[in-house]
């Protein structure tokens, strides 16, 4: 039995249960039928870990918890807020509210270093530095090691996050300038080298410096993220999640404490593996994303060039294509989710089935605006799981396919992807459907996608443009089947 008795068993026995809840609902996210109630059991997990901590936990004296009304305070203020924006939030929105909530987590964990950083500076001030025994000493390097590291990442996670936030409601535009990269990366190197500094020569007359990392994590954070456009914002999404995760596994580092640990590295892991799948979706290299190094600041003569003409296609002839195909891929884009159409969607794939048509559907990496956007989408409508189609199975499909149906894609189908060495995009392997019979591109007008840049399928002579929003085009093609 524990130091402290029996509470302290019930605790142990607290965190073990929360940390299989998360490790259960997270692996249950990765199926959409099973994701809602993976997010309900990890939720439930989080509430009993922080219900077990208010109440159970005891210092290394034995002293509980006391100041409720300022935890209790806290606690309610956050699950007022967080509660009003998740229920208000429109689903286009959603990719910023993740942002933004990420943001908090990197932030908290920066503020946890810092306050732990004063705590053990002021006691170390009283106690005097030159008693710390040496077993200490080697324990506090350690402690040091872990403030730093929760400050810089935390703050990184925190500023980059803000960024990301204000790209993807379109409040902050891409921006670099010459040189960028190396100011990023000097700033990074600076952060390490005071890191290496403090960690061997901390004394009260440089504790200041420690203000240091806070400043430059933010700095390089808002200048890492500023810059990354076109279609990259993917990796940098992702990649942010794995840092705030790191950053909530120092404080369980610091505190002894085991769940946030099992939290943290859960959420570290998970997004460091998803950062890796997006590089590779992307083809681009990690390297490259830590300094800012690609993206918007690419964007070239390709943005402008005329595609020159364009063909549009009817409702009814649309109709019909599909309805007298064999087979019918459609491609769901960012659009789909700004107009709501999934059920339309759904729907029109079921009587298309019915008339005998094999309906898939191609889902590339970074539709949308989040990681699994599209699969959240279609799973919304009940769309079988079967008939969604990763890029590479899609691409080997798209030659014995009769009808792409794109509804409201544009950067994922984008050939200059593949062809155009100027183009932002370039190296991002993209969805193939020029390969098949015949194309239909649904969208309003002829503006680009989140990458600013024309998309020359538009103009290929397999094209056909169907104009108007994903939703109202969908519920026409849906009464025109039905006549057929
Ligand atoms: P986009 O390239 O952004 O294109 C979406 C298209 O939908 C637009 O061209 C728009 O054209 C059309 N649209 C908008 N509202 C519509 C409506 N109501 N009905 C019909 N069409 C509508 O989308 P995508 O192909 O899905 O590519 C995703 C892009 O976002 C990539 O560049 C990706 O890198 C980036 N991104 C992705 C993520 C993640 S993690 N998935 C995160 C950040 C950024 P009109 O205005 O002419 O209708």
């Amino acid at each position: 039995m524990g130091k402290f008795g029996g509470a302290s068993v019930i605790l142990a026995l607290v965190y073990i249960i929360s940390s299989v809840t998360f490790i259960v609902g997270l692996k249950m996210l990765s199926h959409p039928a099973k994701a809602r109630n993976g997010n309900l059991i990890a939720a439930a997990g989080m509430t009993l870990a922080i219900i077990g901590t208010i109440f159970l936990y005891k210092d290394e004296n034995g002293n509980a918890l006391h100041n409720y009304g300022w935890i209790f305070s806290g606690i309610m203020i956050g699950a007022i807020i967080g509660t009003l924006a998740a229920k208000k939030v429109q689903m286009t929105a959603m990719p910023e509210m993740v942002s933004m909530f990420n943001g908090m987590g990197g932030a908290c964990a920066a503020l946890i270093s810092i306050v732990e950083f004063n705590h053990f500076t002021e006691v170390f001030t009283k106690s005097g530095w030159s008693e710390v025994p040496w077993q200490l000493t080697v324990n506090m390097t350690g402690h040091l090691l872990t403030m730093y590291a929760g400050a810089l990442i935390g703050g990184v996670s925190f500023a980059g996050s803000m960024i990301a936030w204000g790209k993807l409601n379109g409040k902050i535009k891409d921006y670099s300038f010459k040189g960028q990269h190396i100011l990023n990366l000097a700033m990074f190197v600076l952060a390490l080298v005071l890191i290496i500094y403090l960690l061997f020569q901390l004394d009260p007359a440089n504790y200041r410096l420690f203000y240091l990392i806070p400043v430059l994590s933010l700095a390089y954070g808002v200048l890492f993220v500023l810059p990354i456009g076109g279609a990259d914002m993917p990796v940098v999404i992702s990649l942010l999640n794995s840092f705030t995760g790191v950053a909530a596994a120092c404080g369980g580092f610091l505190y002894n404490n085991k769940v946030m640990l099992t939290g943290g590295i859960l959420v570290g892991a998970a997004g460091t593996l998803l950062t890796i799948l997006m590089c590779k979706a992307m083809n681009r290299s990690l390297k490259n994303v830590l300094i800012g190094n690609f993206g918007g600041n690419h964007i070239t003569a390709s943005q402008n060039k005329t595609g020159g003409n364009y063909k549009e296609i009817s409702v009814s002839d649309a109709a019909v294509a599909m309805a007298y195909a064999r087979k019918v891929m459609i491609v769901p884009g960012y659009g789909l989710a700004v107009a709501q159409a999934q059920h339309a969607c759904h729907e029109l794939e079921k009587l298309l089935e019915e008339k005998s048509v094999e309906v898939k559907y191609a889902i590339h990496p970074v539709a949308g605006r989040m990681p699994g956007h599209m699969n959240v989408l279609l799973a919304e409508a009940d769309v079988n799981y079967e008939n969604l189609l990763e890029m590479d199975q899609a691409n080997d499909e798209f030659k014995t396919t009769d009808v792409v149906l794109i509804l409201g894609a544009n950067d994922v189908v984008n050939p200059a992807a593949k062809t155009d060495p100027s183009s932002p995009i370039y190296g991002m392997p993209v969805l193939e459907v020029e390969e098949s019979k015949m194309v239909i591109v649904n969208k309003r007008s002829m503006k680009p996608g989140y990458a600013g840049i024309e998309n020359e399928l538009f103009f290929h002579p397999k094209t056909s443009m169907l104009f108007g929003d994903a939703k109202t085009v969908l519920q026409q093609l849906i009464a025109e089947v039905k006549m057929l």
